[in-house]
């Protein structure tokens, strides 16, 4: 999968990108990321990517001009590039969401800032993606949140396929409660059946756990 990032700091992603899955998954050849400065799609003297709102009110507003240049150059040609716009106003990020992104080959992630972006920029977008209920200062942590719950799910990417299959929320559950040694933590044993060697008693006691841990902390996953 080949992934853009459209942005005026591409400098925020260096770190992120270079550690981790993210990066295995870039050595792997599963991910390529390209970063796109979008200064380098302005037309002005002071490469200005933001302007004072129409109508007046606080703050600046993204231009759309170099948002919409920016992703008409990306490859125009096979395959379809998908054009995501982050935003506060987005369909809120899922794992589900996350799968059907892992499933493109080719996607664009536009990284908004300031007090929004010009709204002529939505008809260049096929849709918004929000990663929850509040405000960032702008959408770069949030492409990389959906970056990363993407590059995870690769083929090839995580070593141990079961590992993605029985995490939370792919069972619209929470994940089962993990533990490694030592067998003693401050007093506190590991559950006995862990121990047991027992698999298929290690297996309902799982599912119990997790189904337990759902309905305490996050009952709305078993409502659906
Ligand atoms: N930009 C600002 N806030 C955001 C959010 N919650 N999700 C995605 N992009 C954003």
């Amino acid at each position: 999968m080949h992934v853009h990032l459209l942005t005026i700091f591409p400098e925020f992603f260096a770190t992120p990108l270079a550690v981790g899955v993210p990066k295995r998954a870039r050595d792997a050849g599963a991910l390529r990321v390209s970063l796109v400065d979008l200064r380098e799609y302005t037309t002005d003297r002071h490469r200005s990517t933001d302007d004072y709102p129409y109508g007046g009110g606080p703050g600046m507003v993204m231009k759309a001009e170099p948002i919409i240049d920016a992703l008409e150059a990306i490859r125009v040609g096979a395959p379809r590039t998908r054009r995501v716009l982050l935003s506060p106003r987005g369909a809120t990020l899922s794992h589900a969401r996350a799968a059907t992104l892992a499933t493109e080959d080719d996607l664009a992630l536009v990284c908004g800032r300031y007090e929004g972006v010009d709204e002529r920029v939505r008809d260049f977008v096929d849709e918004e993606l929000s990663i929850g209920d509040y405000v960032l200062s702008g959408g770069e942590a949030a492409a990389l949140v959906v970056l990363d719950a993407i590059a995870r799910l690769l083929p090839g990417v995580l070593g141990n396929v079961e590992s993605a299959a029985a995490e939370s929320f792919v069972a619209g559950m929470l994940e089962y409660p993990q533990y490694t040694r030592p067998e003693i933590v401050r007093g506190v044993p590991v559950p006995p059946v862990l121990l047991s060697g027992d698999h298929t008693a290690v297996a309902r006691w799982r599912e119990a756990q997790a189904r337990e841990l759902t309905r305490r902390v996050r009952p709305d996953l078993l409502e659906g």
